[in-house]
């Protein structure tokens, strides 16, 4: 037990004390940046307050200089069997810290420390921290266990793991990465047996902090190399702090998740208890994640693809379970009323998009009971086909449930109406076969691309603010930005606009492209707040507060974008642009594939 007598923190408070903490040691504030990363194809979601980063990681220099700090909003899949215990969650914030090419490794942790008991007063006894033990490419991290004896740490609260649970990232396939120290809460509570620790899942230790310190970066080919500087990446659960602070049982009684599952609770009319409790945390999780994606300035849509999948995954998931509790559709509009409401000041743009968000979920409501009654139909069929049967086979149960998004229960009342069973086993082992496939399609969803910052990359990155300058010329500056990825083969672009591109539109976008690029025109970086860079006219995503500093990318005549970089120095060097493609990518989202020819 901590902090006895001592009145509760809020989420609010905890982020304020966190950036001054930092920001009394000389780091600057940044901005939570979107949640979908801009230019980064190497991951689907921002799932670490680093992705933003990666450019300043790898040396370019940062505006704000080389100490930084943030609360960032995160999402991940790759936990969501986990989602609805006591600690995981999909969309999550992250509080972090960042040293790039300043402080290592004893500043860090000796920050870390004197937040910890000094500022949030968790005894020092009740910290465990974890430690690389070393392998063949790297050595033991001797200087960490040093950091933390010298801060007082008795040897039975210093444990060493391998890579499997003391190395961080890449983030996608390539980029930075490093050994790590991790710092975990003691509940107190007995060890569940012997070697009992850190890395075990029994409850006694609960993970609330991990500092990285990133000095290498992983190349395509699997081998690693030196960066030019060494950082440090630290990450603290906002959720999973709250929760050990305040003395809560999970992270869904803390008061960013608590009022969502009071609302569920007086919706439905169940009380949250142990029958109703995973389920209502995973509503709670799902509504909270798809509202913070569709309510990011990005404007996802539910789709079949990518971002757009996943969100739909969360959602079809969420109206499951609605349909199990019989809860109606006017669920979504009072629990995303309520999410807004409670995250307005902190995340604006969720109340700028309060009505796409509100609309996308209504509109999925609506496809998804179409699909259910499809399903309905073939699952109606697929059981008269086995009558007289006693059993039903798993693999039909799955088809259902794939295919038609039929939700197993279902599948099970259907057929248990008519005395058939379904061979569960069998459908739990292609549902896990078909979860190991998606988790790794989701979490790495391209190989290679800019964060590997070849020359390749660069080139193409230079030719996407080209090319989005040149749309601009041609189509009007209304359309904007909604989304960048680029391999190392092509440059794909997302802008808003309402159809198709005629062939002279094209035409006249590829010429003026090339244009640029005939006339050597140099590309020139200047670094200054967004309010100057918004007064000059620079396009680009707003996500820094006003009076921020920038980087401005521009080519004079052709394009101004507020961006990280990195860019050739002369248009020059992208000798040919070649458009491939003009598509659509969703309802008023058009998308162009092209390359550079060398
Ligand atoms: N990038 C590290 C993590 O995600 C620290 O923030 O754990």
């Amino acid at each position: 037990m901590i902090r006895e007598e001592m009145k509760t923190i809020t989420s609010d408070e905890l982020r304020k004390m966190y950036t001054q903490f930092f920001r009394q040691r000389d780091h600057q504030e940044i901005s939570s940046a979107s949640l979908l990363p801009e230019n980064d194809p190497s991951v689907l979601f921002t799932t670490a307050g680093m992705h933003p980063l990666v450019p300043y990681l790898l040396g370019e220099k940062h505006p704000l200089g080389t100490r930084l700090v943030n609360y960032q909003k995160c999402i991940r899949t790759g936990d969501i069997d986990e989602v609805g215990d006591t600690t995981h969650l999909t969309f999550f914030e992250m509080l972090g810290n960042w040293s790039l090419g300043d402080y290592f490794k004893k500043e860090s942790i000796t920050m870390s420390f004197t937040f910890l008991t000094e500022i949030l007063h968790i005894p020092m006894n009740q910290l465990a921290v974890t430690i690389f033990e070393g392998d063949d490419i790297v050595p033991k991290d001797v200087e960490s266990k040093q950091a933390w004896i010298s801060l007082g740490l008795n040897e039975n609260q210093i444990f060493y793991y391998g890579r499997k649970e003391n190395w961080w990232g890449p983030a996608g396939q390539t980029g930075p990465c490093g050994s790590d120290t991790e710092i975990f809460f003691d509940t107190g509570i007995e060890k569940c047996h012997e070697s009992c620790g850190p890395a075990c899942n029994c409850g006694k230790y609960i993970e609330i902090w991990n500092n990285v310190f990133l000095e290498y970066n992983k190349n395509e080919d699997g081998s690693y190399t030196k960066l030019k500087q060494k950082n440090v990446d630290t990450g603290m659960g906002l959720e999973r702090v709250l929760a050990v602070l305040n003395q809560k049982n999970s992270v869904y009684d803390t008061d960013v998740l608590k009022p969502i599952i009071d609302k569920i609770e007086s919706l439905t009319g169940f009380q949250y208890d142990d029958k109703t409790n995973r389920d209502y945390r995973i509503i709670a999780d799902h509504i909270r994640a798809a509202t913070f994606i569709l309510g990011d300035k990005k404007g996802i849509v539910p789709s079949n693809s990518e971002q757009g999948y996943i969100v739909r995954r969360l959602i079809r998931r969420t109206i499951r379970l609605m349909k199990k509790y019989n809860i109606s559709q006017d669920f979504f509009f009072e629990i995303t009323e309520l999410i807004i409401g409670m995250n307005k000041e902190i995340y604006p743009e969720l109340m700028e998009n309060r009505t796409f968000i509100q609309s996308q979920l209504e509109k999925e409501y609506i496809i998804f009971n179409k699909t259910i009654d499809m399903g309905l139909k073939k699952a109606e069929k697929y059981i008269s086909n086995v009558l007289g049967a006693d059993i039903l086979s798993g693999e039909i149960a799955f088809k259902l449930f794939d295919t038609y998004g039929f939700p197993v229960e279902f599948t099970q009342e259907l057929a248990n109406e008519k005395g058939i069973r379904v061979d569960m086993n069998e459908f739990d082992e292609k549902f896990k076969e078909h979860q190991e496939k998606s988790r790794l399609g989701a979490e790495v969803k391209f190989k290679g691309g800019l964060a590997d910052h070849s020359d390749r990359t660069t080139k193409l990155h230079t030719a996407t603010h080209l090319l989005n300058g040149a749309l601009r010329t041609v189509l009007g500056p209304e359309i904007f930005q909604k989304g960048s990825n680029i391999t190392a083969d092509r440059l794909r672009f997302d802008f808003s606009f309402g159809r198709k591109l005629t062939n002279e539109e094209l035409e006249q976008v590829n010429f003026l492209v090339n244009k640029a690029i005939s006339e050597n025109i140099p590309v020139v970086c200047e670094e200054m707040s967004v309010s100057k860079a918004k007064e000059q006219g620079a396009i680009g995503v707003f996500d820094s507060k006003y009076q921020e500093k920038v980087k401005v990318y521009s080519v004079k005549g052709f394009s101004k974008e507020i961006c990280g970089g990195p860019h050739v120095n002369n248009t020059s060097e992208l000798k040919h642009f070649i458009i491939l493609k003009e598509e659509s990518s969703s309802a008023g989202v058009r998308r162009i594939k092209a390359t550079i020819k060398d």
